[in-house]
């Protein structure tokens, strides 16, 4: 049985008081007898501060992004070993803002989920379609290529151990979810090729979230499609009512 997993990607808001104040808010509103693992990814800023506060309530701790090397000049880099140190227990790779702006490849992201593993983290790997994709037919080959450049060169028991999160780059920020039907197909999808890729145990294992415009009023409908593991959430992950209305949806 696949334990659902709620992550909130901040993206670059929240300054380190404003982290703070919601984790304690955060820790005081969520039950923490709910089958779900619930993860929180700031900025990297606010990662010491909020490992602290969080201390001890079962939330655990993300990043949002990593350099493959251990070390070096790389100015305006962040490593796993750092991220290892502060308590980080997940880092979101290749999320589409990260490939959009930032240059980001396959071959970069699977060195990235290649050093994340190396050092204890567990990767989120975020893998998704543009409108222009959709609309062309090609969800599931652009999904495809994605999955099979991030995690080429992979063991079958490392692949069983990730998180991948489909998120249609469509869906993000512009309140448009993809329907609860397009968001298994394309989960259900994810899930065969790592079969083909990886085998029958690691396909039934790895956890495969939806993102994109996840709220409290769409969540259950999603979260109770068989191959959707649980939701990464943006907009919505910022405020703490909202949070806890996708926390809450799960059961
Ligand atoms: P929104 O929930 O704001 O659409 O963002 C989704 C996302 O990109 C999470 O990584």
């Amino acid at each position: 049985m696949r334990q659902q997993i709620i992550a909130g990607n901040w993206k670059m808001n929240k300054t380190t008081a404003q982290a703070v104040e919601f984790a304690r808010e955060l820790k005081q509103s969520i039950d923490n007898n709910v089958p779900v693992e619930v993860v929180i990814c700031p900025p990297f800023t606010a990662l010491a501060p909020l490992a602290e506060e969080l201390k001890g309530s079962g939330i655990a701790l993300g990043a949002q992004n990593m350099h493959w090397e251990d070390q070096g000049a790389f100015t305006g880099e962040i490593s796993a070993p750092m991220l290892k140190e502060l308590g980080c227990r997940y880092v979101i790779l290749g999320h589409s803002e990260r490939r959009q702006y930032f240059g980001e490849t396959d071959a970069g992201v699977n060195k990235k989920v290649k050093a994340a593993l190396e050092h204890g983290l567990i990767p989120i790997v975020c893998v998704g379609e543009t409108l222009e994709q959709r609309e062309a037919g090609v969800t599931e080959q652009t999904v495809a290529g994605q999955l099979k450049g991030a995690l080429a060169g992979l063991e079958q028991e490392q692949v069983a151990g990730l998180v991948i999160a489909y998120e249609p780059v469509w869906a993000i920020g512009t309140g448009r979810t993809a329907s609860d039907q397009d968001a298994q197909q394309v989960n259900n999808f994810i899930r065969k090729v790592i079969a083909e890729e990886y085998g029958a145990a690691a396909a039934e294992a790895v956890r495969i979230q939806y993102g994109g415009s996840v709220k409290p009023a769409n969540a259950r409908g999603l979260l109770s499609q068989p191959d959707i593991d649980g939701a990464l959430v943006g907009g919505a992950s910022l405020k703490v009512e909202d949070f806890k209305g996708i926390i809450d949806a799960i059961g």
